[in-house]
């Protein structure tokens, strides 16, 4: 496994939480730039980094627990409680129990992570999180031998969550990972974003952030994690299996059988709103395309 990742984008690529993107200062120093170097690479180049704000990583939102609007996660969420929190863990573990996440984060490096995020609907951001590798947790509890998966699961708790009392999904929302897939240091464990505790609507108080695939295997406010042998059955695959695969990775050449995946709308969009190309594992092909080596990206979609 290669080392502890370093992400290209960093601090600096980040528009402050407090400062919104000003589109008149952004122009501003738009035309400085285009006085300096020409108009061209290295601005679109800025542009096609440019992170998106807290306000719009915050108030467009998947988290079908609250309802299936992009707004109602940011409604509705904040009557989640969300400490005390703990994980239980089970399965295939040499110290399985019920972790206190108060504790669990005590005892990790909390490190800032900024990542590409695209959803499987087609619209992406750049999101600066805040957490630990899974693998870090997972070597804390132990994994025996024989595992081979990891299924996670989302509260389920309708006095706090209007969206469970309709069957959009089979509740509790599932997910899961090969474990290969979650020992990868790309994968974190996520507790916040811009650097404050994780907003309820996404999440809070932890949730997984697995970059290189489609938003939805990011599973948000995880109660339970279950080492297992075989896959694990996970929401969206047992809802429309042939819409939604288990793997999900990120890949333009694979269509949804609704819609392209060949490009994406960059939320927020900017100077140069548009549709983006979208890239192979969302961009993290690098670091991630040895784990699919040999397989049919087609068949294991
Ligand atoms: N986790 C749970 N428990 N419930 C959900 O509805 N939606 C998923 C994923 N995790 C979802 C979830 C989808 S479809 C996406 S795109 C991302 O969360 C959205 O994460 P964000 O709202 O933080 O951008």
């Amino acid at each position: 496994m290669a080392g502890r990742y370093k992400s290209p984008l960093r601090w600096s690529d980040v528009t402050p939480r407090e400062t919104y993107l000003n589109r008149r200062s952004f122009m501003a120093a738009a035309g400085a730039a285009a006085a300096v170097g020409g108009i061209g690479g290295p601005l679109q180049a800025q542009e096609a980094l440019e992170p998106n704000t807290f306000e719009e990583i915050t108030s467009y939102n998947n988290f079908y627990e609250f309802g299936t609007g992009k707004d109602d996660p940011k409604r509705y969420a904040g009557q989640l409680t969300t400490d005390p929190w703990a994980i239980e863990v089970d399965g295939l573990v040499e110290r399985p129990g019920t972790y206190d996440i108060a504790d669990v984060i005590a005892g990790k490096t909390i490190e800032e992570r900024i990542y590409r995020f695209r959803c499987v609907e087609a619209w992406s951001m750049v999101i600066p999180w805040n957490g630990f590798e899974l693998a870090d947790f997972l070597e804390q509890v132990g994994v025996q031998p024989s595992a081979k998966y990891v299924a996670f699961e989302t509260l389920v708790r309708p006095e706090e969550m209007p969206g469970v009392r309709f069957p959009v999904l089979e509740w509790p929302y599932r997910e899961g990972l090969r474990l290969d897939e979650a020992m990868h240091p790309l994968t974190m464990m996520a507790t916040g974003l811009y650097g404050e505790d994780m907003p309820n609507q996404n999440g809070a108080p932890i949730r997984l952030v697995v970059p290189w695939k489609y938003g939805f295997k990011s599973i948000k406010s995880i109660v339970r994690m279950t080492l297992t042998e075989d896959e694990p059955p996970t929401s969206w695959n047992m809802s429309q299996p042939r819409e939604y695969g288990f793997y999900s990775n990120v890949n333009p050449t694979v269509d949804h059988p609704r819609w392209s995946q060949a490009t994406e709308r960059r939320i927020g969009g900017g100077l140069f709103a548009g549709r983006e190309p979208t890239l192979m594992f969302n961009g993290y092909e690098e670091e991630v395309a040895g784990l699919y080596t040999g397989m049919d990206l087609t068949e294991f979609f």
